[in-house]
C-alpha cells in the first residue's frame, strides 16, 4: 500500500475507502466485441498483438476511449509465460489456445524452465509503461495480471482447454511430488511476472484461477492448489499494490479461496454477491459479479440483473462492479456503454 490515500474510485474501493459511486471495469473489456479490436486482429496474430508493445498499448486503451471505465487492464493473456517455460503455444483462430508439446511425464516437468520476466515477457512490461504514461494524467489505474498455477498447469498438461481436466488430475493424484515441482515452478515465474508488472507501473494485479473451481472439490483444492496460491499471494505483498484473487466455480469453498490471499476477491455469478461477501468476510473488498450473458438480453433484463448485484452490495465500502467472467464476443457495444453509465448513475451518493 502507498502511504498517501489513492484518489481513483477503483483503488479506493480496493482499500474499502468511501467513494462517490461504484467503480466498474470488465474482464475482457478489450476484445472481439469491439470493431476497433477486430480491425487490428484482422492484420495481426494474437501473439503479435501481445508482443508488440505499441499494439498491446493501443488495444488496452480502446475500451477506455469508448466507455467511462474506472480501470484499464493490460492487453495480454495468461498463457504467454508458458512459452518462456519451454512450451510451444499457438492461438488457433476458431479453436483457442493450443500447446503443441504438452507436459506428459515427470521428466517433462523437470525440464520446465523458470526464466526471469525480463527475458521472456519484456514486451508486456514495455506496453505497461506506454499505457501508464497515457493513463496517469487521467487518474485511471492500470491492472496487471497473470494466471494462477492450477489454471496454467491445466493448459500445460491438457495441451489446451478441457472439459474434465482428466490428464491434469491424473498427474496430480498419481504423482504428487511432480505436481508440487510443477506448481512451485509456476509460482516462481508468475510471482516474478506480477512483481515486474507492478514495477513497470501496474497499480493493481489480478490473479486468474479460472478453472481450479470447475475441476476440483474442496478437499483437493486445499491439498493441491491452496498451498501454492497462498505462497504466490504472499510473494505479491512485495508489490505494494492491491491484488485481486479471481476464480470461478469456487462458490462452495469460497472461504478457502479467500484464505489464500488478495485484498480483493473476484467472484463469479453462481452465488448472489451478498452471500459470497458473507463467506469472504466484509473486511475484504469484493469484485463482481454480473453474468456476462445478461448483456446479450434486452436492456430491461440486463438492468434487472445489474440492480440485483448493486442491491446485494448494499452500498458497503469495497465493491468493484465487474462481470462474473469475461465479456462474450457477441456482446453489443451499446450494452456495454449503457451498463457502465447506468452503474455510475444508479450507485452515486
Ligand atoms: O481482460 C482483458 O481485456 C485483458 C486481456 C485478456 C485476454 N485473456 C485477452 C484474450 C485476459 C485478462 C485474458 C485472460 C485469460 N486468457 C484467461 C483467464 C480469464 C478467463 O476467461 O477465465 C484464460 C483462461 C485465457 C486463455 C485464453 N485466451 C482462451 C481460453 C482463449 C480463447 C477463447 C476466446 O475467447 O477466443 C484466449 C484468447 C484471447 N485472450 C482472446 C483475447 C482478446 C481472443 C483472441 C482473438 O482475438 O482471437
Amino acid at each position: 500500500m502507498t502511504n498517501s490515500e489513492p484518489t481513483s474510485r477503483f483503488l479506493r474501493a480496493c482499500h474499502r475507502l468511501p467513494i462517490d459511486t461504484t467503480p466498474v471495469w470488465l474482464m475482457r473489456q478489450a476484445g472481439r466485441y469491439m470493431a476497433e479490436y477486430r480491425t487490428l486482429r484482422a492484420k495481426h496474430s494474437m501473439l503479435e498483438m501481445i508482443t508488440t508493445p505499441e499494439l498491446a498499448a493501443e488495444i488496452t486503451l480502446q475500451p477506455i476511449e469508448a466507455f467511462d471505465l474506472d480501470a484499464a487492464i493490460i492487453f495480454a493473456d495468461i498463457l504467454p509465460p508458458l512459452i518462456g517455460m519451454g512450451l510451444d503455444l499457438e492461438f488457433v483462430p476458431g479453436k483457442g489456445p493450443v500447446i503443441h508439446n504438452p507436459i506428459s511425464s515427470a521428466e517433462d516437468i523437470k525440464r520446465i524452465l523458470t526464466p526471469p520476466t525480463e527475458q521472456i515477457l519484456s514486451p508486456t512490461l514495455e506496453a505497461i509503461k506506454l499505457v501508464t504514461q497515457e493513463l496517469e494524467p487521467r487518474n485511471i489505474p492500470l491492472i496487471g495480471f497473470a494466471g494462477a498455477p492450477f489454471t496454467l498447469a491445466s493448459y500445460a498438461i491438457e495441451g489446451g482447454g478441457s472439459k474434465d481436466y482428466a490428464k491434469t488430475k491424473a498427474l496430480m493424484y498419481s504423482d504428487p511430488a511432480s505436481w508440487q515441482l510443477l506448481m512451485e515452478k509456476l509460482v516462481t515465474v508468475q510471482a516474478d511476472y506480477l512483481l515486474a508488472q507492478a514495477k513497470a507501473g501496474a497499480a493493481a494485479l489480478q490473479v486468474f484461477d479460472s478453472w481450479a473451481g470447475l475441476a476440483l472439490g474442496q478437499e483437493s483444492y486445499k491439498r493441491f492448489v491452496a498451498p501454492y496460491n497462498t505462497s504466490l499471494f504472499k510473494m505479491l505483498r512485495g508489490a505494494s499494490v492491491p491484488v485481486i484473487n479471481f476464480s470461478t466455480g469456487t462458490t462452495s469453498y469460497l472461504e478457502d479461496v479467500a484464505a489464500c490471499g488478495g485484498e480483493v476477491i473476484g467472484v463469479d455469478f453462481r452465488m448472489p454477491l451478498g452471500a459470497a461477501w458473507g463467506k469472504i468476510g466484509f473486511d475484504r473488498a469484493i469484485q463482481g459479479n454480473l453474468d456476462p450473458m445478461t448483456l446479450l438480453a434486452p436492456w430491461s433484463e440486463t438492468q434487472y440483473h445489474i440492480d440485483q448485484v448493486l442491491d446485494q452490495a448494499a452500498g458497503r465500502p469495497g465493491h468493484i462492479f465487474n462481470l462474473g467472467h469475461g465479456l462474450h464476443k457477441t456482446t453489443p457495444v451499446e450494452n456495454v456503454r449503457r451498463l457502465v453509465d447506468y452503474i455510475h448513475v444508479q450507485s452515486s451518493n
